[in-house]
């Protein structure tokens, strides 16, 4: 197993649902944590929680992934202040639902902007200090829906599928780098994304949580560094 203690990440959409659970998950492992979302305040607040009850260094930067300015920015500001990478965690994403005739055609750009091009400007500028470490981890957060198409999602599967292609796309390319690059690919789970797009929640308790999530996350931080995982997908028991 492969300890993570004192190596640095980068989390986007840490404030709330799988990207918090991830931040604390990782912070119990001695990871020195950098964070991007647009809520800074929510982003702050996480950062002195963790800081305090962890003992890990926690910055954040404010940004809307799906300008690439902001994003380039943001990413930039959490280097300097982290001064090393060696793991991303590209997690910010949104979700709505409609058929390719009622969603409005806004909408439908908009998730692909931030689910693909987020993590695609996010990557570009992190990835180059991650090979600067000769080793690392990059996880891209896409979904059961970046695998099978289904009537309303359109445009969310098409930005989940894209990022199953970006993910193999830049795993051939930095593998031999010592860059591991591996996607996620989770059915629902309970946070507000899910409950916001209107999908079946059912029985909460059955239900997968963000910190399922986490854990899968974890677990593939974990492996040795001789070993990848091109795609790891986790589904809930609960029968929707
Ligand atoms: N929940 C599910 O059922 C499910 C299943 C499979 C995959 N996923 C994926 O898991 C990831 C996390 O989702 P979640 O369920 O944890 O959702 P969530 O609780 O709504 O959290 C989404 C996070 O993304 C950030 N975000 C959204 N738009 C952003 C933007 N334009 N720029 C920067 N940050 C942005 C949000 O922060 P701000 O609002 O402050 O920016 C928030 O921190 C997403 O990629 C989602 O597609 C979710």
């Amino acid at each position: 197993m492969q300890q993570l203690q004192h190596k640095t990440a980068v989390i986007t959409g840490a404030n709330k649902g799988i990207g918090k659970a991830t931040a604390i998950a990782l912070a119990k492992e001695g990871v020195n944590l950098g964070f991007i979302a647009r809520n800074g305040a929510e982003l702050e607040a996480l950062c002195q929680q963790l800081e305090k009850e962890y003992g890990i260094k926690a910055v954040f930067a404010t940004a809307d992934v799906s300008v690439r300015e902001e994003a380039e920015a943001a990413a930039e500001a959490v280097i300097g202040q982290l001064g090393k990478v060696d793991i991303l965690i590209n997690n910010a994403g949104i979700a709505a639902f409609g058929t390719l005739l009622e969603m409005d055609p806004e909408e439908w750009e908009r998730i692909i902007r931030v689910n693909l091009m987020g993590t695609y400007y996010i990557t570009r500028k992190i990835l180059p200090t991650i090979l600067e470490q000769k080793e690392g981890s990059i996880i891209n957060v896409s979904s059961t829906a970046g695998e099978k198409g289904f009537a309303t999602g359109s445009a969310y599967c098409s930005s989940k599928f894209a990022v199953l292609g970006l993910t193999e796309s830049l795993m051939q390319e930095v593998r031999k780098s010592n860059v591991r690059v591996t996607a996620i690919t989770p059915s629902t789970v309970a946070t507000d994304l899910a409950v916001n797009a209107g999908l079946k929640i059912g029985d909460e308790d059955r239900m997968m949580q963000a910190e399922d999530v986490s854990e899968l996350i974890l677990s593939v931080l974990q492996m040795p560094q001789r070993v990848f995982i091109k795609t790891a997908g986790i589904w809930t028991t609960n029968p929707q």
